[in-house]
Order: C-alpha cells, then sequence, then structure tokens
C-alpha cells in the first residue's frame, strides 16, 4: 500500500518571491494531506532585465526558452502551476504550456498579481490548457498583499483540499 495518497507536482515561476511563497504554503498543505510533493521552479533560459520582460509581456502569445525540468511529468498525479500575472502573457509559462501540455497530468493553476484584470489572464490560460486538452482542475488567483499578510492561507488550503482530494 501506498505511503502517500496523490504524487504532486508543483511548478513555479516567481521574480519576487510571492509565488514561490504560495508554493511553499501549498507544499505544506498539501504533504499535511498525505500527498507526496515536489517542488520545481520555471526557469528561464536566458533571464531578462525587468524592463524587457515587462515589454515582452504586452505581446499576446510571446514565448521564451525554459530550462529543461528535472522532474518527469510523467511520474506525478496531478499538477499545480504557479505563476505571477505579467500584463498579457507569460512568455515561460506561454513555452512551457506549449512543449508540454501532451504530457500533463490533471492541473490546476494560481496566478498571482498586483490587482489588475487577474480574472481574465486567468480564464486566458484556463481556456488555453482546456484547447490543449490538458484535464483542468480548476484555477484561483491570489494578490500579493493578500499573500504577504497571510491572508490567502484559508482560501489556498479551501482550493488545494477540492482540486487534490
Ligand atoms: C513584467 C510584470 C508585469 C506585471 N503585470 C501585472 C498585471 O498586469 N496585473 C497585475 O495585477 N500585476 C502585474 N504584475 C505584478 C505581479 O503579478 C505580482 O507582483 C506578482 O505577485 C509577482 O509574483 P512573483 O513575486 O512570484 O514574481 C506584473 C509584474 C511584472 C514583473
Amino acid at each position: 500500500m501506498a505511503l502517500y495518497k496523490k504524487r504532486i507536482l508543483i511548478l513555479q515561476h516567481s521574480s519576487t518571491g510571492v509565488s514561490a511563497k504560495l508554493g511553499r504554503m501549498a507544499r505544506g498543505h498539501l504533504e499535511a494531506a498525505g500527498h507526496k510533493v515536489r517542488v520545481e521552479a520555471i526557469r528561464p533560459r536566458r533571464p531578462l532585465p525587468y524592463l524587457l520582460n515587462l515589454i515582452i509581456s504586452f505581446i499576446p502569445g510571446v514565448s521564451l526558452p525554459t530550462l529543461e525540468l528535472a522532474a518527469k511529468l510523467e511520474d506525478f498525479d496531478a499538477l499545480l502551476l504557479i505563476f505571477p500575472k505579467w500584463t498579457f502573457a507569460h512568455p515561460l509559462i506561454n513555452d512551457f504550456i506549449k512543449n508540454q501540455s501532451r504530457r500533463l497530468p490533471p492541473t490546476a493553476l494560481i496566478v498571482t498579481c498586483g490587482g489588475w484584470d487577474e480574472d481574465r489572464y486567468l480564464e486566458g490560460y484556463l481556456r488555453k490548457l482546456r484547447e490543449a486538452r490538458v484535464p483542468l482542475l480548476g484555477g484561483e488567483t491570489f494578490r500579493r498583499k493578500s499573500v504577504d499578510r497571510g491572508l490567502a492561507t484559508m482560501i489556498l488550503r479551501l482550493k488545494l483540499r477540492r482540486w487534490f482530494s
């Protein structure tokens, strides 16, 4: 008999630490619920300065190459993808979805943001995954302030329980 319920991969991109903090919180909740969890960062092949990232993120659908993951997607029962809202497009997440969507297990999305137009952004990524026929568990947005002030904990726990039980 397995010692854990599900093998869950958390993949995150975080440039100022908000998404990474949510990733750590999610790992804690999921492990406490009996899952086996691995966390890995989605990293650019060539890191760019803030201003270039900002300019590029205005181009819908833009993608920039990411480094190969150490984790094998096939080894997991579910995926939690956490990333920040970048204007209209997140080039690293676009690259990841473009290249890996056929191999993704049931997937949930968390988008962190400053607080501008996040629902439409999340919906756009859910649509992108749906069109790529990725089995979807759900999605949620978290504002930076609510993560910084610890207000995200309760909603995060409820969402994780719904997506991964
Ligand atoms: C290039 C760039 C574009 C951004 N665009 C938006 C935006 O359109 N709407 C918003 O609410 N926040 C925007 N933000 C703020 C981030 O989404 C927010 O601070 C997020 O929590 C940062 O997550 P991180 O610390 O994991 O990188 C942007 C940040 C960057 C760096």
